[in-house]
């Protein structure tokens, strides 16, 4: 009997991921051979520098972009191989979007927003999801700012918008890209602590994208990205350990004057 994703209990997985960019002399590997799975339930952070591919990965595995080469699963299906509508219904139904530009609709208020998950499924949502949607408000601080359009908000206030529209459908996986880029910290914390309890009280899987070694703390497990690649895969980690992998990774990429060019795949992972 073949093995399913639900039986390794993971949420999502690619393999053998490569993304292109343009063509010819313009051409940029943004993802070059990236073997991942997101495991059911856990809270995973992903670090790397800016241009290292987290972004492409996310929208990638989230079916919003596609790969150039390689496989992606979400949950038990190969998505590279669904039609739009079949990957429209699925990641409608199953996955929630914290974009790092947050597209919000700047036609809508922030209420219309956070329901457009359910207006785009054709439905109102129920006493459970109505429920939900309270708390979140609630949490977010945005209850007096629900009748707002996007740009009569704050960047941190928008940002707190999409991560309700993520979360109101209580999707099995929610992607999140720098979710905290913008807030101050005490809203970061409790974005974080959302989060947190998103996957250890419900269940949820969360892929975060992070620059700040206190976000990724709350993570259960660790991923950092470099130059297209996947170079480390740590269980949960302390904002200190953290940082230090993190001076030492960028101390091995520095450009030297006297030796071959760093192996920086290979150093990284001896640092592990
Ligand atoms: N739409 C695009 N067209 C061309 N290059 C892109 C595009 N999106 C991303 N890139 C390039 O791909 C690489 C990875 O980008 P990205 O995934 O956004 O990185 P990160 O999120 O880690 O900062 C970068 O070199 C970036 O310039
Ligand atoms: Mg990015």
């Amino acid at each position: 009997m073949r093995t399913t994703m639900n039986e390794l209990g993971l949420a999502a997985r690619v393999y053998r991921l490569t993304k292109t960019y343009g063509g010819g002399s313009a051409e940029v590997r943004a993802l070059d051979g990236v073997d991942v799975a997101i495991r059911r339930g856990e809270f995973t952070a992903i670090m790397g520098p800016s241009g290292s591919g987290k972004s492409t990965l996310m929208h990638i595995m989230a079916g919003l972009d596609a790969p150039t080469g390689g496989e992606v699963w979400l949950g038990e299906t190969e998505i590279t191989g669904l039609s739009d509508l079949e990957l429209t219904i699925l990641r409608r139904r199953r996955v929630g979007f914290v974009f790092q530009s947050f597209n919000l609709v700047p036609t809508l208020t922030a209420l219309g927003n956070i329901l457009l998950p359910f207006d785009l499924d054709g439905r109102a949502p129920s006493a459970l999801e109505r429920g939900r949607i309270d708390d979140l408000v609630d949490r977010l601080g945005l209850s007096s700012r629900l009748h707002h359009r996007p740009h009569e908000l704050s960047g941190g206030q928008q940002q707190r918008v999409a991560i309700a529209r993520a979360l109101a459908t209580g999707p099995d996986l929610v992607f999140a890209d720098e979710p905290t880029g913008n807030l101050d910290s005490r809203s970061g914390a409790e974005v974080l602590r959302l989060l947190a309890d998103a996957s250890r009280a419900h269940g949820q899987t969360i892929a975060m994208v992070t620059h700040d070694p206190v976000a990724a703390a709350h993570a259960d497990r660790v991923l950092f990205l470099a130059d297209g690649h996947l170079v480390a895969d740590k269980p949960r980690q302390t904002a200190e350990q953290i940082s230090a992998y993190m001076l030492a990774a960028e101390a091995e990429t520095e450009p030297r004057t006297d030796a071959a060019p760093a192996a920086s795949v290979a150093s990284a992972g001896a640092l592990r």
